[in-house]
């Protein structure tokens, strides 16, 4: 091979997973985490074989700074990673490394709209916040408050640009030294840490102006933020939800954000968990195609069935617990960026399962923009389509008719549904 042959090679071979199957995600926490003994980072590194196996290539790790609150998101000291319930700085970046070492990367939780104090001001408010470091990066006072944060009015910053968490200060991201600190907090995450991505945590906020400055001060290799709004029955008590408006919400931040962003699909896991009560007509919008926010930009929306706020011990906005293989099913098959939940994946026994799927994911090179074409959507049955190589069926009506052409044969099958997948002799 001569030098400009190797180069060519060299540079596809390190495109071939952008190619393939783009990310896999799995959130590596649920709401009881922070209990387990001897720390969740030295436990959860046991697991790194089976997450490996399932194609894994970004684990979410919980808020990993100093926290009133034991979940962690309720930070204080951004640079002490010291006392967190989940373990200290080096079981974190040794967590870090055995997860980099098996090529997949972490992604932090990012928890910046608002920050608890250290200590109360003259006048007896909670507005001092200490970096808790040596020098005084991130030691801040009122005039880095909103100034209608509605829980410690008397912060002397600019109002907010997003919305506001009653539960601690928000910050003023429009002040220069909170744009500039913070970029380099996270820029340490990344350096002196070890992470390579990001999860915005409650990124409704601040406007998604910041989290673009904060995307372009610190580039990382994946970004999702959690843009949460309810999804409501519409007027009139029709069975219709207000599902355009809520995913055309999550489309418009992403954009602001510069694109670069994804964000959790809310209005897929809503709708998908409606859908599959023999509801599964839910499935198909009235243009034909997905009705989730992975119908209008699915290489930019993280599909979920739950988290440690929908579901967990916190029981939020929960799928159904015996339909949550029929949701696998639709995320780990559909165009979209799949995230997998420790719970389903570790507690509930699913992992064979959503293995299977993940490897049907990957050998078939489906991807975040996969075409999908819906060729059912009965309320008992939903078939789809995707890149006219896999065709999958959820729903509690067996006989699918002459749907799946004799060219295909069945990957796998379970309790509602089944896979199938070209034949290679074809
Ligand atoms: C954690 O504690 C160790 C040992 O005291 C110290 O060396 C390290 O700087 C601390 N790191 C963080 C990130 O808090």
């Amino acid at each position: 091979m001569n030098l400009l042959t190797s180069i060519f090679y060299l540079l596809f071979i390190s495109l071939i997973p952008t190619f393939t199957s783009g990310q896999l995600l799995f959130q590596g926490f649920n709401w009881e985490s922070w209990k387990k003994e001897g720390g969740w980072y030295n436990f959860l590194r046991n697991s790194i074989p089976e997450l490996s196996n399932a194609g894994i290539t970004h684990v979410w790790l919980p808020p990993s700074s100093h926290s009133v609150a034991a979940e962690g998101y309720l930070p204080g000291r951004l640079y002490d990673l010291n006392a967190s319930r989940y373990g200290n700085a080096d079981e974190l970046k040794t967590l870090i490394k055995a997860f980099n070492d098996k090529g997949i990367k972490c992604i932090a939780d990012i928890v910046i709209n608002h920050r608890t104090a250290e200590k109360q001001d003259g006048r007896g408010i909670w507005a001092i916040f200490e970096g808790g470091t040596p020098d005084d990066r991130l030691d801040w006072g009122p005039s880095f408050i909103c100034s209608d944060d509605t829980l410690y009015s008397d912060g002397t910053g600019n109002p907010d640009t997003g919305a506001d968490f009653g539960g601690a200060p928000d910050i003023d991201h429009t002040n220069p030294r909170v744009q500039r600190e913070l970029s380099d907090w996270l820029n340490w995450l990344k350096t002196e840490i070890g992470f390579d991505a990001w999860r915005f945590d409650f990124a409704r906020g601040y406007s998604p102006v910041y989290t673009k400055f904060y995307m372009e001060q610190t580039r990382p290799n994946f970004a999702v933020g959690e843009i949460w709004n309810s999804l409501a029955y519409g007027q009139d008590g029709k069975p219709e939800y207000n599902q355009d408006a809520h995913r055309h919400e999550l489309v418009e931040w992403v954009q602001a954000t510069g694109g670069d962003v994804t964000a959790f699909d809310f209005t897929t896991k809503g709708i998908l968990q409606a859908a599959i009560e023999g509801e599964l007509w839910r499935m198909k919008d009235s243009s034909g195609g997905p009705p989730g926010m992975v119908g209008l930009l699915s290489g930019n929306a993280v599909t979920f069935i739950d988290n440690h706020d929908t579901g967990s011990t916190q029981q939020l906005w929960p799928f159904p617990s015996d339909k949550v293989m029929q949701g696998y099913v639709y995320i780990l098959t559909h165009p979209g960026i799949p995230s997998i939940f420790y719970d389903h994946f570790f507690d509930w026994g699913l992992m064979e399962e959503i293995t299977k799927l993940a490897a049907i994911r990957i050998r078939n090179g489906i991807r975040p923009k996969s075409t999908l074409r819906i060729i059912a959507s009965d309320p008992d049955l939903y078939v789809a389509v995707i890149d006219e190589k896999i065709i999958a069926k959820i729903g509690s009506r067996y006989d699918t008719g002459n749907l799946v052409p004799p060219t295909f044969q069945i990957a796998v099958a379970g309790k509602d549904y089944c896979v199938w997948e070209k034949s290679v002799q074809e």
